[in-house]
């Protein structure tokens, strides 16, 4: 059994950017789930298939294989065979990702993906459910959070950075949306596990929230 570190939160509190930093001062592989369920997404896309058709998207993970591997510590995501790791990040992938995650063939799936990395690597794994669900006796637990306006205001920065036309309102409304549905679905919702540390990142610097979280570590 790996050293397992479950780090959980809604969209856009900087779960990956973290635990990126933390795997890499203390020797962890970071394992970024929410890539493996958007990686489903794009097979479902790819398929025609609109975010609401629950049935299509259940018969639609009968032929989706999704890997993972890791090259100069940095994980890809393969679809049938495809590295699909850069086509991961759009709105559209996100958005699908955050309905058809709710769907349990969906999350059967990559259930067992996710607990054969843990079990063979020590990990810092990021996602909804990893406290919670997928490794509930994880040696260590993180709730990592954020106010919707800081992180609305940083997904704004991010895509003004990059040229985007976009509108903070808009942002903040999306991520309000998916927070909703991540927190209300019937399996595996998101929720701070009964163990798990609350770290609240809205007025705290990268570095604060790292040196934090690799404090909890071993
Ligand atoms: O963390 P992310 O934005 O890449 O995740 C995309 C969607 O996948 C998110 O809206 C909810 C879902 N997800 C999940 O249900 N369980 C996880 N462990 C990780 C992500």
């Amino acid at each position: 059994m790996g050293y397992n570190v479950a780090i959980d939160g809604p969209a856009g509190a900087g779960k990956s950017t973290i635990a990126k930093l933390v795997a890499k001062k203390k020797g962890y592989i970071y394992v970024d789930t929410g890539a493996m369920y958007r990686g489903l997404a794009v097979h479902f896309l790819r398929k025609g298939i609109r975010p609401g058709e629950t049935d299509k998207i259940a018969e639609a993970c009968e032929d989706a294989q999704v890997t993972i591997h890791y090259e100069n510590g940095v994980q890809q995501v393969y679809l049938n065979g495809d590295n699909i790791t850069e086509k991961l990040r759009t709105e559209e992938t996100g958005n699908m990702a955050s309905f058809s995650s709710a769907v349990p063939a969906v999350r059967e799936k990559l259930l067992e993906l996710q607990r054969t990395l843990a079990a063979e690597h020590d990990v810092i794994m990021d996602g909804r459910d990893i406290g919670t669900n997928i490794l509930p006796h994880a040696d260590v637990k993180i709730y990592l959070t954020a106010s919707v306006e800081t992180r609305a205001r940083r997904r704004f920065d991010e895509l003004k950075e990059k040229g985007a036309d976009c509108s903070y309102e808009q942002i903040a409304r999306d991520i309000e949306d998916r927070d909703y549905r991540d927190m209300h679905r019937d399996i595996a919702p998101l929720k701070q596990a009964e163990d798990a540390v609350l770290v609240d990142s809205s007025d705290m610097t990268i570095q604060e929230v790292v040196d934090r979280i690799a404090a909890c570590c071993a």
